[in-house]
């Protein structure tokens, strides 16, 4: 870099401290034109009774304005139990693992939502390295502009140490970038990365994603995920989990959102469903659906203006959750590559519903149980990075 350049980013960085305007600068990591034809494809699928057609994946669910503005309601929705309770509980089970986590950490989230997890775990890295870097990353930059006034409400962190991304990632090129990017940023010292609020559970291949995202951790780094767990699987309770989510109209009015904003489909939040089912040994799984109750086929038009049948009994699969066996945890963190340092759990007390349901949050470094943690990430996260 030139001095004049160094100059202009300076310039500029002190400008954005110095006014009382409520500037945000964005690194935006990929072109928008993509993202959107990437959608119309994904609701061009198959038909499909059962949600495994036409589908909105996790990122798109919260893209723009429209799914930013609902997620934050339903967040604070009493009968958005999961969410709620993830919030509510996050001071206490971040007080228990905080303490595990040195001095001169930076910060970098992936998926910073509304902002409130990521304003407790800076308040306490603060303390420990007044100037560092916080570096929200997400796919929705409405939800990265609500998220970090959020998250830096009142902290001491300067406007110029805060460097939203937003960008897709769980696409391993974009994490690739995103690699380089950070460790040119905060050169050797230590970085504590996140993906808080069962945020993973949200992918289709969710090892993969996670893997992904340890592969950027470095021998000196840590990670914080935070899962929703359950104590058993069984048919009985992924009904239980469904509930959960029905009970919530704010939810579904969130999940509609993305549907609402990218077709010309007039919602009805009664064709909204929720299939709940086993994954094999390691979670419940939830897939909230639209389902074409109307008794006869419909047009719908897609962002890009085609005109696509959305025929009777067909689903357009909206979300996807799920809630980890506890008792399989182990097994996810070292297919990532990495082992626990320390980790809290909370059960929820759901009304109506089946116990051992709650929330984990894990402290994480890199290597498996039987690797020291010096020796970098293991195998599916190296297979990802070597390949
Ligand atoms: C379930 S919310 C969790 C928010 C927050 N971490 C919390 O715990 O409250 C998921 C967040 O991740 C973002 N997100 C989901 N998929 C993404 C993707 N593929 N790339 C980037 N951001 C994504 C969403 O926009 C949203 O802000």
């Amino acid at each position: 870099m030139t001095a004049s350049e160094g100059r202009l980013v300076g310039d500029l960085a002190k400008a954005i401290d110095e006014s009382d305007f409520a500037w945000s600068l964005v690194l935006v990591g990929e072109d928008q034109r993509d993202k959107l034809a990437a959608l119309t494809s994904d609701l061009l699928g198959k038909p499909s009774t059962t949600g495994d057609g036409k589908q909105i994946t996790s990122g798109y669910a919260y893209w723009g304005i429209g799914p930013t503005i609902a997620w934050a309601h339903a967040c604070a929705d009493p009968f958005y139990l999961v969410m709620k309770q993830s919030l509510d509980s996050f001071t206490r089970r971040w007080s228990r693992v905080r303490g595990k986590v040195g001095s001169g950490f930076h910060h970098v989230s992936f998926g910073v939502g509304t902002g409130h997890k990521d304003r407790l775990v800076l308040d306490h890295l603060l303390d420990h390295n007044p100037d560092l870097l916080y570096v929200p990353v997400d796919m929705s930059s409405e939800m990265l502009r609500l998220g970090t006034q959020q998250a830096t409400h009142g902290l001491r962190v300067r406007g110029h140490r805060v460097v939203p991304v937003q960008l897709d990632f769980s696409i391993p090129e974009n994490l690739a970038e995103f690699r380089d990017l950070v460790h040119r940023m905060v050169g050797d010292e230590p970085v504590l990365y996140s993906l808080l609020g069962n945020t993973m559970a949200n992918f289709d291949h969710d090892a993969e994603l996670l893997a992904g995202l340890t592969g950027l951790v470095r021998p000196q780094d840590l990670f914080l995920l935070e899962v929703a767990t359950t104590d058993a699987l069984s048919d009985e309770l992924a009904q239980d989990a469904v509930e959960e989510y029905a009970r919530s109209r704010a939810y579904r009015e969130f999940a509609t959102s993305a549907l609402m904003h990218n077709t010309d489909l007039t919602i009805t939040l009664d064709a909204v469903q929720f299939r709940g089912a086993v994954e094999g040994d390691r979670a419940l799984k939830v897939k909230v659906v639209y389902q074409n109750g109307t008794g006869g086929d419909i047009m719908m038009m897609l962002p890009d203006r085609t005109r696509v049948p959305f025929p009777d009994r067909d689903t357009i699969r909206l979300y996807l959750t799920r809630k980890y066996a506890r008792k399989a945890l182990d097994g996810v963190v070292g297919a990532a590559g990495m082992r626990k340092v320390v980790g809290t759990h909370s059960d929820f007390p759901v009304p109506r519903s089946a116990q051992g349901f709650g929330m984990d949050l894990l402290l994480l470094a890199p290597g498996g149980p039987d690797e020291p943690a010096t020796s970098g990430s293991g195998s599916r996260a190296r297979d990802i990075w070597e390949h």
